[in-house]
């Protein structure tokens, strides 16, 4: 599957929904979610024996209750991720795991749930394993390795090298794996995610590494992970991975495994973007437009508190005017689009670094729609309550019906867990 990416300028619907009726419905900003999107790039990973969803990406309880019925399983960060897979109706043990812990460190209150409820802890740190070893001693875990290299689409995704905090050092393998015996735990399986939108050489070396590093290990290990970082496509004409040919190098090395060890040894892909970042559409309504000498603004209702990845990597999204006369061939403009935030790096049309970039769009009027592209995977989830602006909604598309999955927050809710001292 290595569909390209065309994202018109002027939009009318999603996922056959006019986008006029959702603002109408749900007000904005507010993030679109189209399901078929979901389903399409899940089933792109059918090859894989487990697609294992890494819920960071877009953790509403809606979207992961349409993937755990699609037949993903789910990756977990914190203790309240653990909780949505739950609540989502995730079991939170079985085999495969149902539900993976998947970090670094432990807190407090994740150790404790991971231990109390049976989640299986997929170990990133020598720390981990003494801290769940000591309470849980006996259970099988999975150990996530750096293996010393690692690739993203920004330096602040790059998860693999000494540079990078993730992952046990591939070095010190054998010490953790010591350390795990020390308890009675079990290593069961193997784990590597280099970074998050990686491009395919880099991910190809990854199953070379996972080889070596599985023989390692030797034969308690039943399962390897791939990790997560599929890219996927952002501006127009940029196409999906080839996902076929990342299986088929993966499948290689798991072959290669299973008759090295004698036995099954089942492949698991772990991605977050790739599931859901196409899917999503922030919908916002043009408030301001201002010529500041040369440059033309256009300020929407929704700024870097929604959307923060261009302000963090100079990400791109694609961007689309909605007229509101259905003319989708007016005059072109370069806009700089922004939001309504009190700083200046809010700014939709960024490069790394902030310098401000135009962007070509239709001309348009102060009321109308523009809605950013590719914003189901790390938009609504990296929201902020930054200047008092609430949580934005949710909607989620499916089978030709809009239906609110989250609703915009309140000024109660907002300030619900703040006090004053008497
Ligand atoms: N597995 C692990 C252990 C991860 O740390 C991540 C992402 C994934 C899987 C999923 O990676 P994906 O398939 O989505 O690339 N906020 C950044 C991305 C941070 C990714 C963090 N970890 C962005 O907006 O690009």
């Amino acid at each position: 599957m290595t569909d390209s990416l065309t994202f018109p300028t002027s939009l009318v619907d999603i996922a056959g929904i006019a986008v006029a009726d959702l603002a109408r419905e749900f007000g904005t900003p507010t993030f679109v979610y189209d399901a078929a999107m979901i389903r399409r790039r899940l089933a792109d990973l059918a090859a894989f024996d487990h697609v294992r969803y890494a819920q960071k990406a877009c953790s509403n309880l809606a979207v992961l209750d349409l993937l755990r019925r699609g037949g993903a399983l789910v990756d977990t960060v914190s203790a309240f991720e653990v909780r949505r897979a739950l609540a989502a109706g995730y079991p939170p043990d079985g085999t495969p795991p149902p539900i993976v812990y998947t970090a670094d460190i432990f807190d407090a209150e994740s150790l404790r749930l991971v231990v109390e409820r049976g989640i299986h802890a997929n170990c990133g740190s020598p720390d981990m394993i003494d801290q769940y070893g000591r309470l849980a001693p006996n259970r099988e875990i999975t150990l996530r390795i750096n293996p010393g290299f690692g690739h993203g689409h920004s330096r602040k995704t790059n998860t693999g090298g000494e540079h990078s905090k993730h992952g046990i050092w591939h070095a010190q393998l054998g010490d953790c794996l010591a350390r795990a015996s020390r308890y009675g735990l079990r290593v069961t399986g193997l784990h590597m995610h280099i970074g998050s939108g990686a491009d395919l050489a880099h991910l190809a070396l990854v199953s070379g590494a996972m080889e070596k590093a599985a023989l390692e290990a030797g034969p308690g290990i039943g399962s390897i992970s791939a990790g997560g970082g599929l890219p996927t496509p952002y501006r127009d004409g940029e196409t999906c991975v080839d996902v076929d040919a990342y299986f088929a190098l993966w499948d290689a090395a798991r072959k290669r495994l299973e008759d090295a060890l004698a036995h099954k040894v089942s492949l698991e892909v772990e991605p977050g973007r790739y599931l859901v970042a196409e899917s999503g559409y922030l919908v916002t309504e043009l408030r301001a437009i201002k010529q500041q000498g040369g440059n033309r603004f256009y300020l929407v209702d929704a700024g870097f508190n929604n959307l923060a990845r261009p302000i963090l990597y100079g990400a791109y999204h694609p961007m689309a005017i909605v007229p509101a006369d259905g003319d989708c061939s007016r005059p072109e403009d370069d806009v700089i689009v922004g939001g309504p935030l009190c700083e200046s790096g809010d700014i939709f049309t960024q490069e790394e670094g902030g310098s401000v970039a135009a962007r070509r769009l239709p001309r348009a009027a102060v009321g109308e729609l523009l809605v950013i592209g590719c914003a189901g995977a790390y938009g609504s989830v990296m929201g902020s309550n930054y200047n008092s602006k609430p949580m934005a909604a949710e909607v989620l598309v499916a089978d030709g019906r809009a239906r609110q999955i989250r609703r915009r927050q309140t000024f109660d809710e907002l300030v619900a867990g703040e006090s004053i001292p008497d």
